[in-house]
């Protein structure tokens, strides 16, 4: 490759927009409230947008479940707006990212429905299998993601696979009008002008031929990972090349290892994937430097650029992940509610480790995503109401698993009492509730507050382009325990993610830290970008 691609470096900031900010007053956000904070992003700084699923959904799965892939669902706006959002966000300078969903359509779209109905070959969309033991057994004993078994019966008799709800009929990858259709709908997107697209459980497609049984949790799972798939995102691969300017796909494929997801990043395959260790990597530099030194091996093996993640719409928030005590390893399980539940959280120390995470994620080589309200340092919203949780995981686990409502809260922009100016005076309620404190985390009472976490990423994002971005390699520099030191360029960043103060390198200014104050000596749970005094 010869010169740098944007998507090699950007900065990419997830819009969930149903909680990013609400125009027309009902209470969900939507693309008019989308388009009054195009502003807001630019000053912040970043390069990209990517937004969650905005097709038409009857939300079994907050709009992963799609019924028309070719439309935006009527609560977030139109077609037309849609375009002007696409022509006023390049106007800003930034790049539009969509959310593919092509493991499954949502139960309304017209394909189950005619499915439903015993359209002749309508069945073969999708995945139906008489079931076993006479029928009234599951076809095999995979479970799904959000808990229960993976299939529902249909009135007459037959069963259905849906990995996700029963909202989310899984496709037949196998079926050649399957194929054709999304890379029409690509097709279509790509032609109003979109630059690419987040492509949702991108290792699901294709499942292992005959359905065969799990066998047990330890074991790989028939429906994830199948090679397969592979000759799936080659097609697409030549969807998007027939483009200019270049259009650009990221996986989001949760593999057993770097091995297995770079498969997805060949050359004639995905641009790029979300790596996901570092979301599950504890609060500790060894384990730090042990997933940024894989990650970054990895990409480069097939010539992708690292990409880093510190959270999204499916995990809980950076800041409460990190206000409790830390696990020695990775953190196995994605929600780790045992230790919640026992451990009180220390937001205030969260934060402040987010905030010296932060400036770790934003000085590595290669692609950072920025999940709507890091930037405000929001914590998870543990003490929802049962009554008011909307994610399915909450009922499929039979009330066991509290699932992500907690990291989805809509966002606060200003003022001191619900919605903080998420939607206009007299709205309807916001589609989930905000904590009673977040005026001091809004928007415009951060922006007030020089030391803010708002501020922190924006100066953050202002000095990237100059300090790291093309800075070359990461070089690790000798640390004591507990600290990750490294050089790109010119620059070092330091995280003390030990309980003792360090020095700073002698001869070297602080450009930017995690907390205001420091200079010559990095306290715990903190981090600075420096360079040569000249
Ligand atoms: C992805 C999405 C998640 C959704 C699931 C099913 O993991 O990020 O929010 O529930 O796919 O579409």
């Amino acid at each position: 490759m010869t010169s740098v691609q944007w998507w090699e470096t950007a900065v990419v900031y997830q819009i969930y927009i149903r909680s990013f900010a609400d125009g027309d007053g009902d209470g969900v956000g939507d693309i008019t409230g989308m388009r009054s904070r195009l502003p807001y992003l630019g000053a912040l700084g970043v390069d990209a947008v990517w937004i969650n699923p905005w097709y038409p959904s009857p939300m079994a799965d907050a709009g992963y479940d799609v019924a028309d892939y070719r439309e935006i669902d009527p609560a977030y706006g139109t077609l037309a707006q849609a375009r002007e959002f696409i022509a006023e966000a390049h106007a800003a300078g930034l790049k539009v990212l969509l959310d593919i969903v092509p493991n499954h359509t949502s139960d309304q779209h017209r394909w189950f429905q005619a499915a439903l109905r015993s359209e002749l070959g309508a069945r073969e969309r999708y995945l139906f299998r008489p079931g076993r033991a006479g029928g009234e057994v599951p076809p095999n004993d995979w479970q799904s993601i959000f808990g229960g078994p993976a299939w529902t019966r249909t009135d007459d008799g037959s069963w259905y696979l849906h990995l996700f709800a029963p909202g989310q009929p899984d496709l037949n990858w196998d079926h050649p009008e399957v194929r054709k259709e999304f890379e029409a709908v690509l097709a279509f997107w790509f032609d109003l002008g979109v630059d690419g697209f987040r492509i949702d459980v991108a290792h699901g497609l294709v499942k292992a031929a005959g359905l065969p049984d799990r066998g047990g949790p330890g074991n790989p799972h028939p429906a994830f990972d199948q090679d397969g798939v592979h000759e799936i995102y080659r097609g697409w691969r030549a969807v998007a090349n027939r483009y200019e300017p270049q259009r650009i796909f990221i996986a989001e494929a949760w593999v057993p290892s770097n091995e297995r997801l770079s498969r997805y990043l060949r050359p004639d395959e995905l641009h790029t994937a979300f790596q996901f260790d570092f979301l599950r990597a504890p609060w500790r530099a060894a384990k730090l430097r042990e997933v940024i030194d894989e990650a970054i091996s990895s990409a480069a093996s097939v010539g992708a650029p690292p990409t880093w993640v510190l959270s999204n719409h499916d995990v809980p928030r950076t800041v409460t992940r990190y206000a409790r005590s830390q696990p020695d390893g990775m953190v196995e399980s994605e929600w780790e509610r045992a230790r919640w539940v026992a451990e009180a959280a220390d937001h205030e120390l969260g934060r402040r480790r987010a905030r010296a995470c932060a400036l770790l994620q934003l000085s590595l080589p290669g692609t950072a995503y920025v999940y709507q309200g890091e930037e405000l340092g929001l914590e998870e919203v543990e003490e929802l109401p049962d009554e008011v949780r909307q994610d399915p995981t909450w009922l499929q686990s039979g009330r066991t698993d509290v699932g992500r409502d907690g990291c989805r809260i809509p966002l606060p922009w200003s003022g001191s009492q619900a919605p903080y100016g998420f939607s206009p005076p007299g709205s309807a309620a916001s589609w989930l509730p905000q904590p009673d404190h977040w005026g001091a985390y809004s928007v415009a009472a951060q922006e007030r507050d020089g030391d803010s976490i708002l501020n922190l990423y924006r100066a953050a994002l202002a000095l990237r382009p100059q300090l790291w971005v093309g800075a070359g390699d990461v070089r690790w520099l000798a640390s004591a325990d507990g600290v990750l030191g490294y050089a790109r360029g010119e620059a070092q960043c330091w995280v003390n993610t030990g309980d003792v103060e360090i020095a700073l390198p002698e001869g070297f200014s602080v450009l930017l830290a995690s907390e205001p104050g420091i200079d010559g000596v990095l306290p715990p749970d903190a981090a600075a970008w420096v360079r040569a005094r000249r």
